[in-house]
């Protein structure tokens, strides 16, 4: 590689400095072959344990393993050169202690090579956030409707659309910021705490059904291009490639029944004998 072609990844500190800047895209991707698409227009890509509901077909994230992360991570790390690359930690990989969340998170950046992790909660993780900053780990944060929490949750409900909710998820983004993380996903959340929370942390915000007034927004690449068979109500369709890629499977399917398949000799025809 050239000089003029080198492409220096975004780091954590540069997604930091944009707090009150350009808009930060960020979206999700757990292969190489999309990581590539998404690459050339986003500033983050995250592999998100959303893997585990979209690719795996898992009713939730609870199921995903730190090994389905890095081998997912792997793959977007190939596939793309200048986005930051973050990984989700999985459920159960590092809420127990300091100690557990520091090995997960070193054993998914020294494996693949991603810039920073991303975890959810906010005032009962930040001792936890802290810790890992403290040790060389960029913490992207995640408040609001943190989705591995749904079996306490109950349901995939936004959250703070009273006024009266507002305070404890305020306070998570707070604490969140205050550990050091480098920037923190609001996931369903009412519009004006959204807005209200950006003001007031000094680290950006990335909206996923939060409000446009964020630092940045994310989504779930396949729930945008409407492959994802249940999505979010707040998620705008950009695409609908559910159905072309149907219509591309059944024409495929009813030429190889008909043997209108095109066969090698297309490609390679066969050489004339001594030719
Ligand atoms: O897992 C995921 O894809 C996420 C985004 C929805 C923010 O956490």
């Amino acid at each position: 590689m050239s000089v003029q072609d080198e492409i220096k990844r975004l780091t954590a500190p540069d997604i930091l400095a944009r707090k009150h800047g350009e808009p930060i895209v960020s979206l999700t991707s757990y292969h190489a072959h999309t990581a590539r698409l998404v690459d050339k227009y986003c500033d983050i890509i995250l592999v998100g344990d959303s893997l585990g509901m979209v690719m795996h077909g898992f009713e939730t994230t609870i199921p995903v393993t730190l090994d389905m992360m890095i081998l997912q991570a792997h793959a977007v790390m190939r596939g793309s050169r200048r986005a930051l690359v973050v990984i989700d930690m999985p459920f159960g990989s590092y809420e127990q202690s300091k100690e557990q969340a520091f090995a997960s998170c070193a054993r998914a950046m020294k494996e693949t090579g991603c810039g920073a992790v991303k975890l959810e909660g906010g005032r009962r993780m930040a001792e936890t956030i802290a810790f890992l900053v403290e040790r060389g780990v960029p913490v992207m944060g995640h408040v609001g409707l943190t989705p591995q929490s749904i079996n306490t949750l109950g349901s995939f409900r936004a959250q703070g659309r009273d006024e009266a909710d507002w305070a404890p998820i305020e306070a998570d983004a707070k604490a969140v910021a205050d550990a050091g993380a480098f920037s923190i996903v609001l996931e369903a959340i009412a519009e004006p705490l959204g807005r209200k929370i950006t003001k007031e942390v000094a680290i950006p915000t990335i909206g996923i059904g939060a409000s446009a007034a964020c630092d940045g927004q994310i989504l779930v690449l396949e729930d945008m291009l409407g492959l994802s068979p249940r999505v979010p109500k707040f998620v705008r369709r950009y695409g609908e490639l559910g159905p072309g890629i149907e219509a591309a499977i059944s024409s495929y399917a009813s030429d190889v029944r008909s043997r209108a398949f095109p066969g090698p000799e297309h490609v390679y025809p066969m050489r004339k004998k001594g030719g």
